[in-house]
């Protein structure tokens, strides 16, 4: 094996790796990475399907979408440049992306400063401080979703409040369904590297306008006082509802919350109401028709005067990276 085919084998495996600490709903990390010679594949891990909360694969694909920019992100860093193909084989659906035509550019400082973000960006569940976020925030946070090709709109004072009903619908129709509960409790008690542990879930429910999940049990986190009205709320959105637009919404959430994190802001997704079918379609009414709904998301400042929830535990990257076809090359 030549130096530089060495040193993209190795830049494809750590990219791979990094891309582990992307977000992923409950933490359960469905995706598997495969590192080839010129190639680097990811694949979706249907064991870790959540099959109650998430039958089509939505927020499935969505998590895989934001392993696949985090890597991207990652290759750039280390000055290499890919080309992405999405979902690229229609009988193998479970290839979820292959990241090919792999060729050396100069290193990107904007994707080395992107690549420390991603060490330090995190869940935190607390309301948020009272300042709020300033206009040129907010444009920077949705702009890196519209570059990956989604929108992500603030949602006004009345969308706001329909948003808040529709949540607390949700989160009734959730706790009404014992497969739901079920499937909750099974990724809230984990004591490995998936799930979530009570050290990341309020120790009681936040007094906010638009609820949290109710994760159906206290966790350890201290909540404080705060309330949620500082906070502003974005819809990330599109014109499909299929796993290739699933994938880039994924993309976007990465895009436009380790663009958050640069900016000091903290980020919360809310996808209790898109599990639901109902509240989804009373999301794609607040749009007023004009997209499908992918995610919310909870913008807000964190409260600076106390610790935070510690990091949400990940799977070991051999558990995730494949690099069988490299090794020993
Ligand atoms: C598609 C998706 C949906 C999520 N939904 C919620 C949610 O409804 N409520 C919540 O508190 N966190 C939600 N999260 C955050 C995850 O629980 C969190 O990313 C995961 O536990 C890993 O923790 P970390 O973000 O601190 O690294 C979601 C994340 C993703 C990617």
């Amino acid at each position: 094996m030549s130096q530089t085919d060495h040193a993209l084998t190795t830049a494809l495996a750590q990219a791979a790796a990094t891309a582990g600490r992307a977000p992923s709903v409950h933490n359960t990390q469905p995706w598997r990475w495969r590192v080839l010679p010129d190639a680097l594949e990811l694949r979706v891990f249907r064991d870790r399907q959540l099959t109650a909360t998430d039958p089509e694969g939505r927020l499935l694909v969505l998590s895989c979408g934001a392993a696949l920019h985090h890597a991207r992100v990652a290759l750039a860093a280390e000055g290499w440049q890919a080309v992405v193909e999405r979902i690229p084989d229609p009988d193998g659906p479970d290839l979820l992306a292959r990241l090919t035509g792999l060729t050396r550019v100069g290193t990107d400082p904007e994707a080395m400063h992107l690549v420390q973000c991603m060490r330090i960006r995190h869940t935190d569940r607390r309301p948020v401080g009272d300042e709020p976020i300033t206009d040129s925030a907010l444009t920077e946070i949705t702009e890196a979703a519209t570059v990956e090709g989604v929108r992500l709109q603030q949602l006004d004072r009345d969308q706001v409040l329909q948003l808040a009903t529709a949540a607390s619908q949700a989160d009734t129709v959730e706790s009404e369904d014992p497969r739901l509960r079920a499937e909750l409790a099974y990724w809230t008690s984990r004591a490995d590297d998936v799930g979530l542990p009570a050290a990341v879930l309020p120790e009681s429910p936040p007094q906010t306008t638009v609820p949290g999940r109710d994760f159906g049990r206290a966790g350890t986190l201290p909540v404080g006082p705060g309330h949620d009205q500082a906070a502003a709320y974005a819809l990330l959105h599109g014109d499909e509802d299929e796993p290739n637009t699933w994938l880039r919404a994924g993309e976007a959430l990465s895009a436009s919350w380790l663009a958050a994190t640069r900016l000091g802001v903290s980020v919360v997704p809310l996808s209790g109401v898109i599990e639901v079918p109902g509240t989804r379609a009373e999301l794609r009414g607040v749009l007023a028709g004009m997209g499908h709904p992918y995610l919310v998301l909870r913008l807000g400042r964190a409260d600076p005067t106390h610790a935070g929830p510690p990091h949400t535990p990940r799977l070991a990257v051999e558990q995730v990276v494949d690099t069988t076809a490299v090794r020993g090359a």
